[in-house]
């Protein structure tokens, strides 16, 4: 299972790096603004950053609706660096933009993946992953972790290569619902990620077996 973070703030990518547990990122026009990125060329700067911190896939979104459009720049976008993913919505212009990108050997992320539907599309136009987004289903009392199960066996009862990365994620369980089903690729916020590391007889044990070592070392 490969993990990324879910984010455009760098000190956080620096962060799950030091880790050495994380093997890309994803961001969306949200997490850029958020971060206080805008204007082209600082957004295009920025990309450049984050993949010179993380070698593994970098997902950087289009803005475009339309299929000229996000060709226009998902060329611009993959050039920037070899490890850029392009992040494409899951709409009809999308999804032949995908088609397209795929043919061309640019590595496509299809976003906004709210059904199994929308997800075989994306597969059968030859998109390399495929973004449900968990949390905001469970947002609106409908079962996002059912959405990867139903993806996972339509999957791989044709072999599609495309694949899962389960994003919106909002706490550790859905972290690890995500690997009971098998996704492949679980993107995540840095809080949901750190989570992963707490057990609270992991710090009663440490505790202990200090407090011991240090008796008998007095
Ligand atoms: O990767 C998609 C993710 O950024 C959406 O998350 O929390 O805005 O639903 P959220």
């Amino acid at each position: 299972m490969k993990f990324f973070i879910d984010t455009a703030n760098l000190d956080e990518i620096k962060e799950a790096a030091s880790l050495g547990i994380l093997d890309g990122v994803t961001t969306n026009p949200s997490l850029m603004a958020k971060v206080g990125i805008s204007g082209r060329e600082q957004i295009l700067e920025h990309y450049k950053k984050i993949c010179e911190i993380v070698p593994g896939d970098v997902s950087a979104e289009v803005i475009s609706t339309d299929f000229n459009g996000m060709i226009q720049e998902a060329e611009e976008l993959a050039s920037l660096a070899p490890n850029i993913v392009v992040k494409i919505p899951m709409i009809k212009e999308g999804l032949k933009a995908i088609k397209y990108l795929n043919e061309k050997g640019i590595k496509t992320n299809c976003t906004l993946i709210f059904s199994p539907g929308q997800a075989l599309l994306a597969a059968k136009a030859g998109a390399t992953y495929v973004s449900p987004f968990i949390g905001r289903l469970d947002d609106i009392s409908t079962d996002g972790m059912q959405l990867i199960a139903d993806i996972r066996l339509i999957f791989d009862n044709y072999g599609f290569p495309t694949e899962i990365l389960a994003a919106s994620i909002r706490h550790p369980m859905h972290i690890i619902e995500s690997a009971r089903i098998g996704a492949d690729v679980v993107t995540t916020p840095l809080k949901p990620l750190l989570a992963l590391l707490n057990h609270p007889l992991t710090d009663k044990g440490l505790a202990k077996f200090l407090e011991d070592y240090n008796k008998a070392n007095r």
